[in-house]
């Protein structure tokens, strides 16, 4: 991190980023947002391009844009300070953390676009998505609720695919109805070597 990038984290996050107590606190929450209106979560955002753009799309929505690399955070922030829609707020966070700590059915969207895939297959069981996360988001979403994931890594898709089909909350919704989103940094890096994306959506029952 430069020193413009550890200023700009501590004077723009004052505008726009919430922490992770204020998050999980519905009250506070609305609070932060400064309209009471319903929540996603935007999971590992990296620069932010996608939570950007869905909140143009989706004003109606308060959107949680979860972080943990201060680098790509200060991005965002530079992002939003530049003219950003009003309904997004960072937390930098362990995302896990923050949806195992959410209330109950207080979650109308999880989203996570090219989560972290860790490839080999000895280090298989970082990856974010496995069954405890499965039943975190399973408490947060409201019914009819969204989980919606990326991959370019097809044994990930499947993965999930798996873990999903052997969890009563979930049904396979269609991945044509993914929010749209620009091509990421990370898909495009995908894209180039050559491998394919793929989109889940599933809705909680
Ligand atoms: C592969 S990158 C994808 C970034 C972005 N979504 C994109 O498509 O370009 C994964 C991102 O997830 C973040 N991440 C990994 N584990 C996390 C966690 N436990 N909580 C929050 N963010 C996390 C990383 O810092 C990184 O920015």
């Amino acid at each position: 991190m430069t020193d413009q990038g550890r200023s700009d984290l501590i004077e723009l996050g004052a505008d726009w980023a919430i922490t992770a107590e204020a998050l999980v606190s519905q009250h506070a929450t609305s609070e932060a947002f400064g309209i009471e209106q319903p929540l996603a979560l935007d999971i590992g955002v990296g620069s932010g391009e996608a939570t950007i753009m869905w909140a143009r799309n989706q004003p109606g929505l308060n959107i949680a844009a979860i972080e943990l690399h201060r680098p790509t955070m200060v991005q965002l922030l530079r992002a939003l300070d530049n003219n950003g829609p009003p309904n997004v707020r960072l937390i930098e966070a362990d995302a896990t953390a923050v949806v195992r700590d959410m209330a109950a059915g207080s979650v109308e969207t999880i989203r996570l676009l090219f989560p972290d895939p860790w490839p080999k297959r000895r280090h298989v069981e970082r990856r974010m998505v496995n069954s405890q996360f499965l039943n975190d988001v399973a408490n947060a979403l409201r019914t009819g609720g969204r989980l919606e994931i990326a991959t370019d890594w097809l044994d990930y898709a499947k993965q999930v695919r798996q873990l999903v089909a052997s969890h009563d909350c979930f049904e396979a919704g269609d991945s044509s109805t993914a929010e749209p989103r620009p091509t990421t940094a990370y898909e495009t890096r995908g894209v180039k070597a050559g491998r394919t994306i793929t989109d889940l959506v599933f809705i909680r029952r």
